[in-house]
């Protein structure tokens, strides 16, 4: 991995440089800081790029602008924010701006939202950007192909004060699942996924390439934005020799804290922004490992300190993130609901309601559908809502995930806090926007519904939202 300071393009010089898109693709993210104007395009469309090495062939993707990822997009929080978005596919396509707090029409939902791009078609997408934080972008059409085969890009919304580090850094992590000609295996979708824990891939990317050694200097203080941009792969990193301080999940503040067990844990479409304080000698070394699967534990890349330290003592400012502008939810009188997630192999037979009718486990399963919530396996983004939420009030979601697999669960238009998990109540009462759920977990999640429309509430591994685990919350 390249690991020298980000380049920095002009608008002019991105659009130029996006015309390349064979070559163009070994290069470390390309942020967009826009001097003046505040307006972006994004061309989806296929390409080809070097994901795994020189030993193998280039892979053929799906891109933005020629890029995987897509370029980062980076503004400053309160700007407004255009995107034209020019669909250069075979197929529609939409884009999602995930977590940002966006109005209802923006947001990017086939059918619900919006008319999906067709190809050949421009969407002009414009909102302003109330929070800061780490974002990213990817289709919600056929998103279970249409992200895997490289569509999506980190969108960092800066903050107004940012804390002083010495290098702000994205890792946009992937994983493909290729075959041995480095291509993409097209299986996408297919029952087995869809029914268990989703596309987990075999090679892994950090920013589109397959990560190498990465060169630190000691006493360098390092934000790392980590985005999950993989289907269904969770990570579980660990930083030998060092001690990450989390200071965001899914772009909200949190009280700086050390990674639970050294552990940073990303389900799909999660993020973390995390400090690392680089307290090791010249010369070493520190392998990152992964190792959220049991027995399955592998190394990402290795850490190695340069020969000359930044400073002798790592910078002693705080890291601790100004408060983004979510209204408090008032726990002292919110209104309750229970949200029941089931389905999947060795759920236990079940009947679900599907397209309006009462259907078995096993006709769900001839359908394509494998998943339910409060018993609903969804066959589109149009449905009726699960739930109807009144503007301004405040909720308390009890999510119940009644499978035997983890589910990163994502709500739309809002970030809420997660507030207990198994009735123990958190240690730092998180926003987020996607909270993963283990096995039988139940969550509780409180927010103010404060955003008008039809909101998706899915989970984000993506062949199970496409097997049925995704549903309308409306708040009106
Ligand atoms: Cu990241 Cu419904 O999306
Ligand atoms: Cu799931």
């Amino acid at each position: 991995m390249n690991t020298k300071e980000l380049p920095r393009f002009s608008r002019r010089s991105f659009l130029a440089a996006s015309a390349g898109v064979a070559a163009a693709t070994a290069m470390p993210l390309r942020p967009l800081v826009a001097a003046e104007s505040h307006e972006y395009s994004l061309v989806a469309a296929r390409g080809r790029t070097r994901l795994i090495g020189a030993k193998y062939p280039d892979t053929a993707v799906w891109a933005y602008n020629g890029t995987v990822p897509g370029p980062e997009i980076r503004v400053r929080q309160g700007d407004r924010l255009r995107v034209s978005v020019e669909n250069r596919l075979d197929e529609e396509t939409t884009v999602h701006w995930h977590g940002l707090r966006v109005p209802n029409a923006m947001d990017g939902v086939p059918h619900l939202t919006q008319k999906p791009i067709a190809p050949g078609k421009i969407f002009n997408y414009e909102f302003d950007v109330p929070d800061a934080g780490t974002y990213w972008y990817h289709p919600h059409q056929r998103g279970f192909e249409q992200v895997a085969r490289g569509l999506y890009g980190p969108l960092i919304v800066e903050e107004r004060e940012p804390i002083q580090v010495d290098r702000d850094l994205t890792w946009v992590l992937d994983d493909w699942r290729l075959k041995s000609d480095a291509q993409i295996s097209d299986d996408f979708g297919n029952f087995h996924d869809m029914s268990h824990n989703g596309r987990v891939g075999n090679s892994l990317t950090v920013n589109g390439r397959a990560p190498d050694n990465f060169a630190v200097r000691g006493g360098e203080r390092i934000r790392l934005r980590l985005i999950n941009a993989a289907n269904a792969r969770i990570f579980a990193l660990e930083f030998a020799g060092h001690r990450p301080m989390v200071i965001a999940y899914d772009g909200q503040p949190v009280d700086p804290h050390a990674a639970p067990n050294g552990r940073v844990i990303l389900g799909p479409a999660m993020r973390m922004d995390i400090v690392i304080h680089m307290t090791n000698r010249p010369g070493e070394r520190f392998t990152v490992t992964d190792t959220f699967y049991k027995g399955l534990e592998y190394r990402v890349l290795d850490l190695v300190y340069g020969p000359k330290p930044l400073r002798d003592r790592p910078l002693q400012s705080s890291i601790s993130l100004a408060a983004n502008t979510m209204p408090e939810p008032d726990l002292a009188a919110p209104i309750r609901h229970d949200v029941q997630f089931g389905g999947g192999m060795m759920g236990g037979m079940m009947m679900g309601m599907m397209g309006g009718n009462r259907v078995s486990m096993r006709d769900m399963m001839r359908n394509g559908k494998a998943w339910t919530i409060n018993g609903v396996a969804a066959t589109g983004h149009v449905m009726d809502p699960l739930l109807t939420l009144a503007r301004g009030r405040t909720y308390v979601l009890a999510l119940n995930n009644d499978t035997a697999w983890h589910h990163p669960i994502h709500l739309h238009g809002h970030s809420f806090r997660v507030i207990s998990r198994n009735g123990k109540p958190t240690r730092h009462r998180e926003w987020q926007d996607t909270v993963l759920m283990s096995p039988r977990e139940r969550t509780e999640i409180a927010f103010v519904a404060d955003n008008p429309g039809d909101w998706m509430f899915h989970c984000h591994i993506l062949e199970h939202q496409a097997g049925g685990m995704m549903g309308v919350i409306r708040v009106a």
